[in-house]
Parts: structure tokens; sequence; C-alpha cells
């Protein structure tokens, strides 16, 4: 079994944390949070050690105690910046994905994604890298999600939906098949997607509205 090391001890991490080790690949984990300078600065996460900063993943030392990496924060950009110098750094980017989800045998997830309890990714959906697919969501048949997607607990995507890279889908909302979205957009929680949206817009609520910018 892999000992895994997680960046970011927040409460996403220890949901990552938890769904790996439910998986019974990992024997051992620890935390890097960019709050912590050195070791024991900030409290075990679930019993499991925070050891140092982001930067201590270069650590020779660190490299050999840990064989996989997983970025576990909220931050998309971030998160995928650190993807590429954790495999860069000789880590394995393990996919986790808890034993009561569901995914589809001809589903494809990049490396560095999560899929939490009881989501279900249905047929030839195409996920990207470093991928959220939050508790009980739904991916239906078809769709393409770039990298750095999060859907968010219990929000639905049809058939052939398409969410382009960092896009954020609130928790609880929903889209009609076919629907495009662009990079970079947030969808409110319960927001029901029924036209496509463009990069980098908020669109809320039921049929979801795209924000004016502020
Ligand atoms: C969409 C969202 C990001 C907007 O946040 P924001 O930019 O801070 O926007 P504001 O709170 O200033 O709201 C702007 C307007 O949109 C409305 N609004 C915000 N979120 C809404 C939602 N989910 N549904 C309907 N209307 C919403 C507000 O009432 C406000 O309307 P008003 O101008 O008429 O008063 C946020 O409200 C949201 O829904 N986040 C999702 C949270 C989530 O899913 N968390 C799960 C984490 S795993």
């Amino acid at each position: 079994m892999a000992s895994l090391l997680l960046l970011g001890a927040g409460g996403h991490a220890r949901v990552v944390a938890e769904t790996a080790l439910s998986t019974g690949r990992f024997s051992s984990i620890a935390f890097l949070d960019d709050r912590c300078s050195g070791p024991a600065q900030l409290p075990d996460q679930l019993g499991w050690p925070v050891i140092g900063p982001f930067s201590a993943a270069h650590d020779r030392q660190i490299c050999q105690q840990f064989q996989a990496a997983l970025v576990a924060i909220g931050n998309a950009t971030v998160r995928l910046q650190w993807l590429p110098r954790l495999a860069a750094a000789g880590y394995e980017l393990p996919v986790v994905i808890h034993p009561t989800a569901w995914l589809s045998p001809s589903a494809q997830l990049g490396a560095g994604s999560v899929v939490f309890a009881q989501a279900a990714i249905q047929a030839q959906a195409m996920i990207g890298s470093g991928a959220i697919l939050n508790t009980g969501c739904s991916v239906d048949h078809d769709a393409q999600l770039g990298d750095g997607v999060h859907i968010c607990p219990g929000a639905r995507l049809a058939g052939e939906v398409q969410v382009g890279d960092r896009s954020w889908i609130g928790i609880g909302a929903s889209m009609i098949q076919q629907i495009c979205i662009g990079a970079d957009v947030t969808v409110g929680a319960g927001a029901s997607v029924v036209r496509d949206l463009p990069d980098g817009v908020t669109a809320v609520g039921v049929p979801a509205r795209v924000l004016p910018t502020a």
C-alpha cells in the first residue's frame, strides 16, 4: 500500500483523505498546508500529521516517503498549477474514487481527480485532470468536463453536457442535456441551466441568469 501526501489541510482535504483511505490503496496520509511553516505547527487532521507548507512537496525525504500526491484544495487554478509540479517531482497522481460512487467502465477521469461518496459518472463521460466530483453529484453519458472542474454536492448534469476548465457548478444545480458551459464559470447553488453560458460568467436562479459584473 502507498503513502499519500495531500496538499491542503482544510475540510475538503479531510474528505479527500477519508475517501482515499476508503479505497484501501493507502496505508498512511500526511498533509501539507501553507499555514504551516514547519512540522507540528498545525494540529493533526483526523490523526494524520500536517508536516509543512506546499513547498515541502519538493523535499527529497518527503518525495521518498510518499509515493502518491493529490492537491486537496478548492481553488482550481492553484490545484492545476500544482499537479504538474507534483508529477515532475516523481509522485503518482492517483484518481481517488469512493467505493460507493459509480464510475462507468467507459468513462475516463484525468490524473489527480477525486470522486466522493455516491457520485455517479455515466457512460463515456470524459473528465479532465484535477476535477472534483463531489458527494452525490451525477454526470451523465457523454459529458465532457475540463481540467479542474468542480461539480458540487448533489449537482446534476444531463447527457452530453460540456463544462470548460476550472468551472464550478454549485451545490444542487442542474443542467439540461447538451448544455455548453465555458471555462471559469460559476453556477450558483440550486441553479437550473437551460442555455449555454460563455467563459467567465456567474449564473444563478431558475432558469439560470448571468449576474452583471461589478
Ligand atoms: C453564485 C454565488 C457564487 C454568488 O456569490 P456572490 O458573487 O457573492 O453573489 P451575491 O451573494 O453578492 O449575490 C448576487 C445576487 O445574486 C443572488 N444570488 C446569489 N446566489 C444565488 C443563488 N444560488 N440562487 C439565486 N440567486 C442567487 C443574490 O440574491 C443577489 O441578488 P440581488 O442582487 O438581487 O440581491 C453564490 O451565491 C453561490 O450560489 N455559491 C454556491 C455555493 C456552493 O455551491 N457551495 C458548495 C461548496 S462544495
